[in-house]
C-alpha cells in the first residue's frame, strides 16, 4: 500500500492483482481491477448482471441468492453511487450488511487498516467492500483476509475502480451493443482517474475497436500509450466519429500542483458543449461517473441532454454489483440469473 497518493505518476507500480483474484478453479474470489481478467469473466459479470436488473421491477426488490451472508462496507473515503449501490445490491440479494462509518469508528482514534479488517473479520464477515485513497489498499486486504473472506475494490487511489468500469461496460453494450465496432474517447483528468484506468483495461480486453483519451499533457500520464490507447491533445481531432464519450471529473483532491490554467480555461479547450458534440457521431452516447462539476468538465446541457446515460449508470451499477457479489459468493452460480 502507498504511503501517500502520488500513485497517478508514472512511478507507481500497480500491484499485480492476477494471483490473487480467482479461486484454484478460475473463479473470481476478489474483484481488485479488471486488468489481467479474461473476456470471459468480465462477459459473464455483465449477463449476471442483466439477469439482475429485473429484481427492481418487482413488488418485493429481493431475491434469496446471498442470505446468510455478511458483508461489511468499508469506505475511507467519501462516496454518494459507489456505496450506496453497493449497499442497495448486498441488500436486493438478502445478505446482511454492515456499514461501517469510519469518521466514527475506531480508525479515528490511530486504530490501523489491519487492525479493523481483524476486528471485523472476527464477527465473521464474508465480504468487505473497501474504498481508500491509497492506491493498492484493497490488494493489501486481500491478502491479509483470510481464505474465505473475499474483498471487492470499490476505489482505490488513482489505481483502479473495478465496479464502476464494469457498469460502465454494462451500460455501454446495452446502449451499442457490439464492443469491436466502438470508438470510445475518455476525456480529462486520466492521470488522477481509478475510473479511467479501470474503463481502458475493460474497453481492450472486451475488444473495442479503438480507445482514446483526450486531456492536456498536464492531465495524462507519461506512459498513457502503454495503457492501449491513442493519445489526443484537442477535441476537435479526438472527438471525431466516436460512439462513446466518457467524461471525467477534475480530482483536485489528488492534484500536487498547479497541473491546470483556470476552470475556466479548461472548460473552454476540454469541457464537453452540445457544439462540441457536433464532433461525435450523431447516435453518440455521452457517460459521467459521477460526481459531475457542471460547466468545469461539461455543460448542464450535455448532461442532461438526450445522449446522456448518466443516470442508468447509476441504476445499473446496482445490478452490476449484485452480479460481482454473486459471482463471488453466491453457492450455485449457474441458476442464480433464474431466481
Ligand atoms: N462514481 C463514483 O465512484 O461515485 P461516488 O464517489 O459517489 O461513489
Amino acid at each position: 500500500m502507498s504511503s501517500s497518493d502520488q500513485t497517478a505518476s508514472t512511478s507507481f507500480n500497480a500491484p499485480d492483482c492476477s494471483q490473487i483474484q480467482l479461486n484454484e478453479h478460475g473463479r473470481l474470489h476478489h474483484f481488485l481491477t479488471p486488468q489481467n481478467l479474461s473476456k470471459d469473466i468480465l462477459t459473464e459479470i455483465m449477463d449476471v448482471a442483466e439477469s439482475f436488473s429485473s429484481v427492481a421491477n418487482q413488488a418485493v426488490k429481493k431475491v434469496p441468492v446471498l442470505r446468510g451472508k455478511t458483508i461489511v462496507n468499508l469506505f475511507f473515503e467519501n462516496s454518494t453511487r459507489t456505496r450506496t449501490t453497493f449497499e442497495l445490491a448486498a441488500k436486493r440479494l438478502s445478505a446482511d450488511v454492515i456499514n461501517i462509518n469510519v469518521a466514527t469508528s475506531a480508525a479515528s482514534k490511530g486504530e490501523s487498516v489491519l487492525d479493523t479488517i481483524r476486528t471485523l473479520e472476527a464477527m465473521q464477515v464474508d465480504m468487505f467492500v473497501v474504498r481508500h485513497a491509497d492506491s493498492g489498499t484493497a490488494h493489501f486486504i486481500a491478502r491479509n483476509v483470510a481464505p474465505h473472506v473475499s474483498v471487492i475494490n470499490a476505489g482505490d487511489g488513482s489505481h483502479a475502480h473495478p465496479t464502476q468500469a464494469m457498469l460502465d461496460m454494462f451500460t455501454i453494450r446495452r446502449v451499442k451493443k457490439d464492443f469491436s465496432k466502438l470508438k470510445v474517447a475518455i476525456i480529462g483528468d486520466i492521470l488522477h482517474s481509478r475510473v479511467a484506468r479501470s474503463e481502458i483495461h475493460a474497453l481492450n480486453i472486451l475488444g473495442a475497436k479503438e480507445v482514446r483519451v483526450i486531456a492536456p499533457n498536464t492531465l495524462l500520464p507519461i506512459d498513457a500509450k502503454a495503457l492501449g490507447v491513442t493519445v489526443f491533445n484537442d477535441l476537435e481531432s479526438g472527438l471525431d466519429d466516436v460512439d462513446v464519450v466518457i467524461m471525467l471529473r477534475l480530482q483536485r483532491e489528488r492534484m500536487h500542483g498547479a497541473l491546470l490554467p483556470s476552470e475556466n480555461e479548461y472548460f473552454d479547450r476540454f469541457g464537453l458543449t452540445e457544439e462540441k458534440l457536433a464532433y461525435t457521431k450523431s447516435d453518440v452516447t455521452v457517460m459521467h461517473p459521477g460526481p459531475i462539476n457542471r460547466g468545469v468538465e461539461m455543460a448542464a446541457s450535455v448532461a442532461d441532454g438526450p445522449n446522456s446515460v448518466v443516470l442508468q449508470q447509476v441504476t445499473n451499477g446496482i445490478a452490476v454489483r449484485m452480479a460481482v457479489m454473486t459471482l463471488i459468493l453466491g453457492q450455485n452460480r449457474q441458476v442464480v440469473g433464474a431466481e
